[in-house]
């Protein structure tokens, strides 16, 4: 049985106060016996206040990125040592705005996957087809193509330490969910193309969905059998919301 993870990535959101608030809210309010991991990923900026305000409590801490370099002239980024350093336990690694917006590599995300990893931070990785590959009836291709860079690059035995999140494009900040058999669909196949090369991993790699997850669809989706939990954006700053979204993946 996988345990399922629900993981806020917070964005480009939030202020110290606000932080302080929604944190508070979420450690009064944490159910006593999770049955899903839970953590929240901050602006840099923000990761050592935060962690300090969880307190080594219920919910881990996990930062939006890191560099592929593990240190020196690279002005402006945040190394995996430095992550470690200030708490982080997990980072994302090649979140669709990273790609799509900063026109991150396949092979840049896979170096990424790579350091975080020698530096003992769990990588979230996330692979995701834009509507128009959808529409052209591409998106295993694409899926395909984003993982299989990573799995080159670190071989198979690295998912042990790692978890996938699917973030179909179209379907973030939108308000668009993908359908739970949507999700499912693209799941099994990623859960497919880690198992021929390993079955045993496959089998235990959690593969979460992201985009447009509310506390009221979280349940359908996390009712998949091959979704294990969410990677949740905007639901992820109302505690309510965040909440529910951990209570769902925990009763699954
Ligand atoms: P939304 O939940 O706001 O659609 O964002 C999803 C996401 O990108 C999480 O990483």
């Amino acid at each position: 049985m996988r345990r399922p993870i629900v993981a806020g990535n917070w964005k480009m959101h939030g202020t110290r106060v606000d932080n302080a608030r929604l944190i508070e809210e979420l450690l009064s309010r944490y159910p006593d016996r999770s049955i899903a991991q839970c953590l929240v990923c901050p602006p840099f900026v923000y990761l050592q206040e935060v962690g300090r305000l969880l307190r080594d409590g219920p919910i881990g801490l996990g930062a939006q990125d890191v560099c592929a370099e593990a240190q020196g002239a690279f002005t402006g980024e945040v190394s995996a040592a430095m992550l470690k350093d200030v708490g982080c336990g997990h980072v994302i690694v090649g979140h669709s705005e990273r790609r799509w917006v900063y026109h991150e590599s396949d092979q840049l995300v896979a170096r990424k996957f790579a350091a975080a990893q020698a530096r003992a931070l769990v990588p979230i990785l996330c692979v995701g087809e834009q509507l128009s590959d959808r529409e052209a009836g591409r998106t295993e291709e694409v899926i395909a193509r984003q993982l299989d860079v990573v799995l080159e690059l670190c071989g198979v035995s690295a998912l042990e330490s790692a978890v996938i999140a699917y973030e179909p494009v179209w379907a973030i900040g939108t308000g668009r969910s993908a359908t739970p058999e949507q999700a499912e669909v693209v799941h099994a196949f990623i859960r497919e193309r880690i198992g021929a090369r390993d079955a045993k991993i496959a089998m235990a790699t959690r593969i979460l969905y992201g985009g447009s997850v509310k506390a009221g669809n979280a349940a359908e989706l996390f009712d998949q059998p091959d979704v294990d939990g969410g990677l949740i954006g905007g639901a992820s700053l109302n505690a309510e919301e965040f909440l529910a979204i951990l209570a769902a993946a925990g009763s699954r």
